[in-house]
């Protein structure tokens, strides 16, 4: 593959020339063995490890690891030739989206470990997009948790391995197929937009995998905590979206705070820590309220949203 290859492909992306001029020095340190032989392993995985025992300066695996995924774009488009025209092209701007967040945090445009493989998982056609949001339209239930529906429309939460036996068929329990929901970094996510695509995501699976028994909706997100609820106002879109459906922590109680401030802020806020705060950037009002919250000792946790199948036509 050559150079002007890649930048072809680059463009395809929406990648800008002075972007891609920043990855002609790895690609030609790389361009005889290590780019050809990771564009073959690409296909099975554990392409991560593989690039850190070959590259030993995280930056230059990082900016590897964006060549390489740009030069899977041929890989991208025969995932995508069977599905509808239009669906290749949405998703192929969040290349893009993270490569903005990966130059932020990184100071060079690139790829780290993490976000390749969510960028991969993009091109193979397990991340999917419908409009404004995201979703692997296929996949278990994550939650150890069992799911019962009350007649007023509220769920309640059984936790742990074990049903309850005196409440009958649980709605949902760990492993049942859902379609899982995701939010790129893309402006402000309206409600009638997430309404628009959940309904799109609904119609994409009845028409090209009707034997897919989703029970469910679900997200799983650090914009889920009920803590926002007094950090945004009620019109704010976050609280829109966790008024959506069943909104309950997730079992594994995962601390999301770095996670907050690295989506609020970037990585060098997350590497400085809460006790930093008061000091990070308060260009909007939920990073001022943010603030003051991680300085008061606030924390987040990861909850989850369900929406049940026969609820989406409600919304
Ligand atoms: C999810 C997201 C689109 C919500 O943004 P939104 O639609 O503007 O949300 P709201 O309407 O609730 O925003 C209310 C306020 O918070 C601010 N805000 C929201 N998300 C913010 C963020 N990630 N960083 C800084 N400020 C943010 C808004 O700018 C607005 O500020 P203002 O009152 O000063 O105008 C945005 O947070 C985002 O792009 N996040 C990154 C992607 C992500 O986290 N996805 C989920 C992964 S699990």
């Amino acid at each position: 593959m050559d150079w002007n290859t890649i930048c072809s492909y680059g463009a395809e992306l929406a990648l800008a020339d002075t972007q891609l001029a920043t990855l002609n020095a790895i690609f030609e340190k790389t361009k005889n063995s290590l780019l050809p032989e990771c564009l073959k392993k690409w296909h099975q995985g554990g392409i991560e490890q593989y690039v850190q025992e070959h590259l030993t300066d995280p930056i230059e695996q990082y900016q590897f690891l964006l060549l390489l995924h740009i030069a899977t774009v041929p890989f991208f488009k025969e995932y995508y030739k069977d599905l509808p025209s239009g669906m290749a092209k949405e998703i192929s701007a969040d290349t893009g989206i993270w490569v903005k967040k990966m130059t932020a945090d990184y100071g060079v445009p690139c790829l780290d470990t993490r976000i390749f493989g969510w960028c991969r998982d993009c091109f193979n056609t397990r991340v999917k997009q419908f409009g404004r949001l995201q979703c692997n339209s296929k996949d278990p239930y994550l939650c150890q948790n069992f799911l019962y529906r009350n007649p007023d429309g509220t769920v309640d939460v059984v936790e742990g391995d074990d049903p309850d036996p005196s409440r009958g068929t649980p709605a949902l329990k760990y492993g049942d197929p859902v379609i899982n929901i995701h939010i790129p970094e893309a402006g402000p996510m309206y409600r009638a937009d997430i309404v628009a695509s959940l309904h799109a995501m609904a119609d994409f699976s009845a028409n090209y995998q009707p034997d897919y028994d989703y029970k469910a909706i679900a997200a799983y997100s650090w914009l889920l905590d009920p803590a926002f609820r007094t950090l945004l106002p009620e019109t704010s879109n976050i609280i829109a979206f966790q008024n959506l459906g069943h909104v309950f922590i997730m079992p594994s109680r995962p601390d999301e705070t770095l996670e907050v401030i690295w989506r609020l802020w970037g990585r060098k806020e997350m590497l400085a820590g809460p006790e930093k705060a008061m000091e990070f950037e308060q260009r909007t009002s939920l990073q001022r309220n943010v603030a003051k919250y991680l300085a008061a000792g606030g924390k987040f946790t990861e909850y989850a949203m369900i929406i049940f199948r026969d609820e989406m036509e409600k919304l």
